[in-house]
C-alpha cells in the first residue's frame, strides 16, 4: 500500500514531470518567438501561469502520496507542513505543538502521518470546526499524537458504525506497535483523537 503509493508519487514526478517541462519550454519560445498578434503574449503568459500551477500541484499531489518531508525532516516537521496545507485549503487554523527533536522511525511515522491526514480530512467533512489543535509527544516509551476540533462532536454510533473505513484505518495503523487509537465525541464541543503507540 504505501510502496503502490510511493511508486505513483514517482511516476508522476519523473514522467508528468518532465512532460509538464517540455510543455512549459515550448510555450515559452512561442512566446520569445512569435511576433505579439492577436495577444500572443497575453495568452501565453496565461497558459505559463496555468503550466506553474499545474506543476506546484502536481509536487502537492506527490508530498502527499509519498511525504518525503517524512524522511528529511522528520514526524514532526511533517505534520506541521500538513497542518498548513490543510489551513490553507479549508480555511481552518491548525495549531500544532510538537515536542522539539522528537525521534520516530520510518514505519511509525508514516503510521501517525496518515491518522493525522485522515483526522484532517474527517475534520473538513464532517466537524463543522473553525479550529483544529493537534500536539506530538514522547511520553514513557509511548509516542502520542493528538488531534482535536472544536466542531458537532463525533456521534457514538458513527465511532462503531460498520462503515467507518477512516476510523477502522487508524486503528489498523497502529497494531503493529501495541498502539491504540482514543476517539471521544462532546456535542456541540468537538472530537478528539488521541493515537498512541510503543516507541520500541
Ligand atoms: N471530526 C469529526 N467531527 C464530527 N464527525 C466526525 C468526525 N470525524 C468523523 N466523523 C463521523 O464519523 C464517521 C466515520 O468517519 P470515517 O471512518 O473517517 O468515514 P468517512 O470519513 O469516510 O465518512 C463520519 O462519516 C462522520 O459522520
Ligand atoms: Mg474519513
Amino acid at each position: 500500500m504505501e510502496e503502490e503509493r510511493a511508486n505513483i508519487a514517482r511516476e508522476i514526478h519523473d514522467e508528468l514531470g518532465q512532460i509538464m517541462a517540455a510543455v512549459r519550454m515550448n510555450v515559452a519560445w512561442i512566446q520569445r518567438e512569435c511576433p505579439d498578434r492577436k495577444g500572443i503574449v497575453e495568452k501565453s503568459s496565461e497558459i505559463l501561469e496555468l503550466i506553474d500551477g499545474t506543476i506546484r500541484s502536481m509536487r502537492r499531489i506527490c508530498t502527499e502520496l509519498r511525504p518525503d518531508v517524512l524522511d528529511h525532516l522528520g514526524l514532526g516537521a511533517a505534520i506541521q507542513w500538513q497542518a498548513e496545507e490543510f489551513t490553507r485549503r479549508s480555511g481552518i487554523p491548525c495549531e500544532v505543538t510538537a515536542e522539539d527533536g522528537i525521534q520516530v522511525d520510518s514505519d511509525r511515522s508514516i503510521a501517525l502521518f496518515r491518522i493525522f491526514q485522515e483526522a484532517l480530512t474527517n475534520v473538513m467533512r464532517h466537524a463543522g470546526a473553525t479550529k483544529v489543535e493537534a500536539s506530538l509527544r514522547h511520553e514513557g516509551g509511548k509516542v502520542i499524537l493528538e488531534i482535536s476540533d472544536n466542531g458537532k462532536g463525533i456521534t457514538k454510533e458513527d465511532i462503531s458504525k460498520p462503515g467507518s473505513f477512516g476510523l477502522l484505518g487508524m486503528r489498523e495503523r497502529v497494531y503493529p506497535w501495541n498502539g491504540m487509537v482514543t476517539i471521544k465525541g462532546n456535542p456541540d464541543r468537538g472530537t478528539a483523537i488521541e493515537a498512541i503507540l510503543t516507541d520500541e
